[in-house]
């Protein structure tokens, strides 16, 4: 087909959507021009054909349910859409998808103080619903660097977790309820707020993490909880990934972390740059630690870093005295995934038990040693719970397409380390485009079987997010 046969074909297709969809969208709730296909039709990634018919900004669950009736009959599919700031594709629409956008639904719709719960509709931004909590004189502990952007509906579909999960959980756990509109257009409202309800499945942990792939969420009840103390946070320096391990079970013997992150001093240069900031310490090591804990435990602290010192576990270090000095220091860790965006880099967010990660860090050393040894490697993660997020870093000569073949090639020697001591493949960044092909790594053939087939339950004609989480021909359970 020639290119303008293509076009016409597109602009045909728009029409009829726009027809189809004028008894319950105004003309304003769709955009079609390039641009904005472009902007909504994808996230953070940038390897994906961006493609889709058209965006609709519902404003009400039953515009939503008019829409994925709409898709049944007339054989729409539907990618749903938040901030777009997810990292594996989950949210691209490559294949003339209708984008749905919760941009228009943005409201926080009501507040219980009692049970301390906020009704979000799924657009609220992450930032607002953490000020409305503070505004509440309470605190929504969930954060990530995308905060500012990310959307409570995309946080729930990924179970976003991020810098605080070591001590407040990931998003599944401060979900009281939900409201979602599935694959076939039913509402199924999943838990409404209660602590306790055992009766039977709880289908809202089915829904969290699902990635658009069983239903669109319109509502969600959150928990916040009372504010902790304020925060002070220390930066270390350290030579081997192992003695990461020794100190994190050093402090936590002592007292509460609420972050463990780690960084790699090229990572901690790529910050400092690109913000132009100053080194917090003259001493250079490989490694970095970011410790954050409650300002009380602030002298446990300080002891649990000289016994860290006196075991060469640590070689120096500073810490913060003020909360805008914590500020200063998160920097280093949050700027780290802007810092590198323009590199091209190629992901990978993976994880396993704590106990295994010394081990598995040589394993995954070796073979980035072996296989990089020409590309440079940004690493960084949130070491506490046992995730590593790595980085290959993409040469400017080389071009896009070679540079990720290359390191396609390497994925099932590094996914068959992660098999081989039960981790997983993506531990935050959900499944998506990027990691669909590879998903058999960590889920058995028989899991998979079953997830479609909870999939065609919800969702029997395909419509949801098509092409997410499982490979269209059925390559990851090969
Ligand atoms: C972070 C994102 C990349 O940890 O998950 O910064
Ligand atoms: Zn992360």
């Amino acid at each position: 087909m020639t290119l303008s046969g293509k076009v016409s074909k597109t602009k045909r297709d728009q029409d009829q959507f726009v027809r189809h969809t004028e008894t319950f969208l105004s003309q304003e709730q769709i955009k079609l021009a390039r641009d904005d296909l472009d902007y909504w039709g994808r996230d953070w990634t940038r390897s994906f054909e961006v493609a889709p018919l058209a965006i609709a900004f519902p404003t009400s669950t039953e515009q939503v349910v008019e829409l994925v009736q709409l898709a049944n009959a007339e054989g729409y599919r539907l990618v749903p859409s938040g901030g777009r700031t997810g990292l594996s594709g989950g949210c691209v629409a490559s294949n003339h998808e209708v984008v749905v956008s919760f941009d228009r639904m943005n409201r926080i719709l009501g507040f219980n103080s009692v049970d301390r719960l906020v009704l979000c509709q799924a657009g609220v931004v992450t930032a607002q619903l953490q000020q409305f909590a503070v505004e509440q004189g309470l605190f929504y502990p969930v954060d990530f660097a995308s905060s500012g952007s990310s959307q409570i509906g995309g946080n729930i579909a990924t179970n976003a977790g991020g810098i605080r999960v070591i001590r407040y959980g990931l998003t599944r756990d401060w979900v009281a309820g939900l409201k979602v509109v599935t694959g076939n257009g039913d509402v199924v409202v999943a838990n409404q707020g209660l602590i306790k309800n055992a009766t039977g499945y709880d289908l809202r942990h089915l829904f969290i993490g699902s990635e658009g792939t069983l239903g669109l969420i319109v509502e969600a009840e959150m928990q916040l909880r009372a504010p902790p103390e304020p925060h002070r946070v220390m930066v270390v320096c350290v030579t081997s990934l192992n003695d990461l391990l020794s100190i994190l079970q050093c402090f936590q013997h002592s007292l509460q972390l609420s972050a463990f992150e780690f960084f790699s001093d090229f990572a901690m240069s790529k910050v400092l740059n690109h913000r132009g900031l100053d080194r917090p310490f003259s001493t250079v090591t490989k490694y970095y630690a970011l410790l954050e804990y409650d300002e009380s435990d602030a002298d446990v602290a300080t002891q649990a870093f000289s016994e860290c010192v006196k075991n060469g576990w640590i070689v120096d270090g500073v810490l913060s005295h003020s909360t805008l000095q914590s500020e200063r220091l998160w920097e280093l860790r949050d700027g780290i995934t802007e810092s590198i965006a323009a590199d091209s880099p190629y992901k990978n967010d993976i994880s396993v038990r704590i106990s295994e990660v010394p081990g598995f860090l040589d394993d995954v050393g070796s073979v980035v040693e072996k296989h990089y040894p020409d590309l440079e490697v940004c690493w960084f993660g949130h070491i506490g719970d046992g995730n590593l997020h790595l980085n290959i870093l993409k040469p400017p000569d080389l071009e896009i397409s070679e540079f990720q073949d290359r390191c396609r090639a390497i994925n099932p020697l590094l996914f068959e380390l992660i098999q081989k001591r039960g981790g997983s493949i993506s531990a935050e960044h959900g499944v998506g485009l990027l990691k669909r092909d590879y998903l058999r790594f960590s889920r058995s053939k028989g899991e998979i079987e079953r997830m479609k087939a909870i999939k065609d339950a919800f969702d029997p004609n395909g419509i949801m997010n098509p092409g997410k989480i499982f490979a269209p021909n059925g390559d990851e359970s090969a």
